[in-house]
């Protein structure tokens, strides 16, 4: 029996990229699976992966920032298993602008998805995890929730939130003795969809599809596979930080190392290649 052999595991933002290979990983484990996202054909798709796994797989559509409807969602879950014990705020968006260019209301909807989406999924499957008596929350928040970046300011600060709720969550569960694990994942480039999804301030938009070539290209070092694998591993061996792929391991020391200063690398980079 493994670690995750008939647990009950829900992923957000599964239709896509790391959240569809978490689901996967998760089937092969052996664990029962709780799927959603917005995009009605990547669930589909990823639905009938799990099934070609032979994984008991439950679909739904759920948009994350809809505070009442994960609400619903998590006891929907439940009575549908029986029990959750482990649940992935995966889902997210990208977004490019400059803070004095970027409107209110790109903002909002970064922070959310991003941000209240996981506190959403969070607090609707707590007292379920905390039923089940084995329970996990992982949060995934990114390299950008350890360092700034120019353009990145609704990002990083909706992956910043994610980080301090999380280490905060995971120090209360601990302090209370509540049966429940918390991880918060920072993944390095991963290669996924989610700069060609992204969207940008008006005066970025025609910067969308060079990004996207340079992260293609350049800043994505790790498949979405190998990151559902370190997430699982992580989540198995209970730990509180998981980093995923070099770049992340790297910058993460940098950052350390270099405190403040970081900002002149970063800049230094961020002229070199215009993000
Ligand atoms: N790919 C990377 O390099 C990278 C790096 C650091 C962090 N992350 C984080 O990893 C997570 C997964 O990203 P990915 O790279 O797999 O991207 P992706 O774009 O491939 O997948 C994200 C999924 O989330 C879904 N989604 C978007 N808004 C939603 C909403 N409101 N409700 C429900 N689902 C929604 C999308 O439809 C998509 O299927 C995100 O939180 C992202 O910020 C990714």
């Amino acid at each position: 029996m493994g670690h995750f052999t008939n647990k009950v595991a829900v992923v957000t933002g599964a239709g896509s990229g790391i959240g569809r290979a978490l689901a996967l990983e998760l089937a092969r484990r052996g664990a029962r699976v709780a799927i959603s996202d917005v995009d009605v054909r990547g669930l589909d798709e990823t639905e009938a992966l799990v099934r070609g796994l032979g994984g008991d797989v439950r679909s739904d559509v759920l948009d994350v920032s809809q505070r009442e409807l994960v609400m619903t969602y998590a006891d929907s879950v439940v009575e549908h298993f029986g029990r959750v014990n482990l649940v992935i705020n995966n889902a997210g968006i990208a977004y490019f602008g400059n803070t004095d260019e970027t409107p209110f209301k790109d903002i909002e909807r970064v922070m959310d998805v991003d941000f209240w989406g996981v506190v959403n999924g969070t607090k609707a499957f707590l007292p379920h995890l905390e039923a089940s008596g084995d329970g996990h929350v992982v949060n995934i928040s990114s390299i950008f929730g350890l360092f700034g970046v120019p353009s990145q300011g609704a990002y990083n600060a909706a992956k910043f939130a994610v980080r301090g709720f999380t280490e905060a969550l995971a120090m209360e569960m601990r302090m209370s003795g509540k049966p429940v694990k918390v991880t918060c994942v920072h993944p390095g480039g991963i290669k996924t969809n989610i700069v060609r999804n992204s969207t940008a301030v008006q005066t970025r938009s025609e910067d969308l599809q060079r990004m996207s070539n340079l992260f293609d290209k350049h800043l994505t070092r790790t498949t979405a596979a190998k990151a559902a694998e370190v997430i699982l591993d992580g989540v198995e061996k209970g730990k509180v930080r998981v980093l995923i792929g070099p770049d992340a391991k790297v910058l993460d020391l940098m950052v350390r190392a270099a405190g403040p200063r970081y900002q002149s690398l970063v800049r230094f980079f961020a002229g070199r290649t215009g993000l």
